[in-house]
């Protein structure tokens, strides 16, 4: 992907940096980020939208990777961004995101989150309950503010199953339903208080989907709820954001379109069904986090001890495992490896590599081909830039990795390691 290639020492190099020196000199688990794959990646989504001349809004799920760097590195991109918590919206301000080009998003915003977001005039909260409704109007009226909101639906798209049911998604707990009438009930209580400046809808569907036909189906009936509004409460919409889940690849077997593709189908959708029913074209939103982050993200491991049992497997085990990547034993996710210390070598055996934590399920990739290894070998397991380091944990009281982003052969720091004092931060003498 990306930058990444075999240099003359036979090491994987990415962003014009070998790896295995990365390694050496940030010590491992690493992640690596490409950077200028990430800066493609967006540029991709926001040209696509240009080519269609239409106003859009390219606001990054910042979950998939929360840190200032990232921030400030698709600010400069010109992207906007979603947070979901106190704590991304701190960093993102901390990392001098303005406030403006932030959206909040969550099913149950605390009163704190709330008055976090309203006081630091945050351009947009995308409201998703009755609770949320009555929260935000109270907030607004004490503080005398107006704020630009989006209601969350569910359009009755789930795409993550194959045929597409669709009520799925309408047994979710994000959003107003639309079915039952709670998304238009919603709509007239903020047209009808003035705190709320009422920009649009939202919705989003799932996540790594590779099918189009999830999306084509989330615009239509998206544009079918607007029609309607317009009809019955003479609403029209500035905004219309469909939200993330554009697939990626991990292994060979995934084969999704290029995220942009995804992209140009929901817009020019939206395009056509505007111009058909004479309504105005608004403002398209995406919310990109794995396809943003995800390809771009490399992982380097030390190799260490191995097992073999007899007849039924090798383990390999690297100096990492479900503390940085929590999503194979969560998901039963997929990923590929290769041995960035000699990328030419021959595939000799198939191993499953194996992580250092207490726990049997501590597998990272099960059955993989790859050339003979030996102890401090350094294993590049790729895209693992989305919902790895973000939902790293602790356990074991293992550190969290460092983060490094490298671009034209130049690599930054930009997420230290933690350190064995870090574990202790928060404990108290008994
Ligand atoms: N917008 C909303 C409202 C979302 O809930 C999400 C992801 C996104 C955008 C970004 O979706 P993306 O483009 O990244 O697919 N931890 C899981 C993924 C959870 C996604 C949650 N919502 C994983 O590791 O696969």
């Amino acid at each position: 992907f990306g930058t990444a290639r075999i240099n003359e020492k036979k090491h994987l190099e990415i962003g014009g940096c070998d790896t295995v020196e990365l390694a050496a000199q940030y010590g491992s688990p690493l992640v690596v980020y490409d950077v200028a794959l990430i800066k493609e990646m967006a540029q991709g989504f926001k040209k696509t939208f240009e080519q269609l001349e239409m106003s859009h809004n390219v606001v990054y799920a910042s979950k998939a990777f929360t840190c200032k760097a990232i921030y400030q590195l698709l600010d400069k991109e010109g992207l906007h961004f979603d947070v979901v918590s106190d704590g991304e919206l701190h960093t993102a301000l901390a990392a001098g995101i303005d406030s403006s080009k932030i959206e909040f998003h969550g099913n149950n915003k605390t009163d704190f989150e709330l008055e976090m977001a309203v006081s630091n005039n945050i351009g947009t909260i995308i409201v998703d309950n009755f609770h949320e409704i009555e929260l935000l109007t109270s907030l607004l009226k004490k503080k005398q503010k107006t704020q630009r909101i989006l209601l969350r639906v569910t359009p009755g798209v789930d795409a993550h199953t194959h045929d597409y049911i669709l009520t799925g998604q309408e047994d979710s707990k994000f959003g107003f339903d639309v079915k039952s009438g709670q998304a238009a009930k919603a709509l007239q209580l903020v047209m009808n208080a003035p705190e709320f400046d009422m920009a649009g809808i939202h919705c989003h569907i799932g996540s790594q989907i590779f099918d189009t036909a999830g999306f084509d189906m989330a615009a239509e009936r998206m544009m079918a709820i607007l029609l309607d509004w317009r009809e019955q409460f003479d609403y029209t919409a500035a905004v219309l954001n469909l939200g993330g889940g554009f697939g990626v690849r991990y292994t060979s077997e995934d084969t999704p379109l290029k995220p942009q593709e995804y992209v140009a189908r929901i817009a020019s959708k939206v395009k056509e069904i505007c111009k058909t029913a004479v309504y105005p074209l608004p403002e398209v939103w995406i919310e990109p986090g794995r396809s943003i982050v995800g390809e771009a993200g490399t992982s380097l491991y030390t190799v260490g001890s191995r097992k073999e049992v007899a007849d039924v497997r090798t383990f390999v085990a690297v100096d990492g495992g479900m503390g940085d990547n929590i999503r194979p034993a969560l998901y039963q996710a997929k990923y590929t490896a290769y041995l960035a210390s000699d990328m030419t070598a021959p595939d000799t055996e198939v191993v499953t590599i194996v992580g250092k934590y207490c726990e049997s399920g501590d597998k990272l990739i099960e059955d993989i081909a790859l050339p003979d290894t030996a102890a401090g070998d350094i294993l590049a397991m790729t895209t693992t830039g989305a919902y790895g380091y973000s939902m790293a944990s602790n356990y074991n009281r293992t550190q969290k990795p460092a983060v490094v982003f490298v671009e034209d052969g130049k690599s930054q720091l930009v997420v230290k390691r933690e350190t064995l004092d870090d574990l202790l931060r928060f404990d108290l003498d008994y």
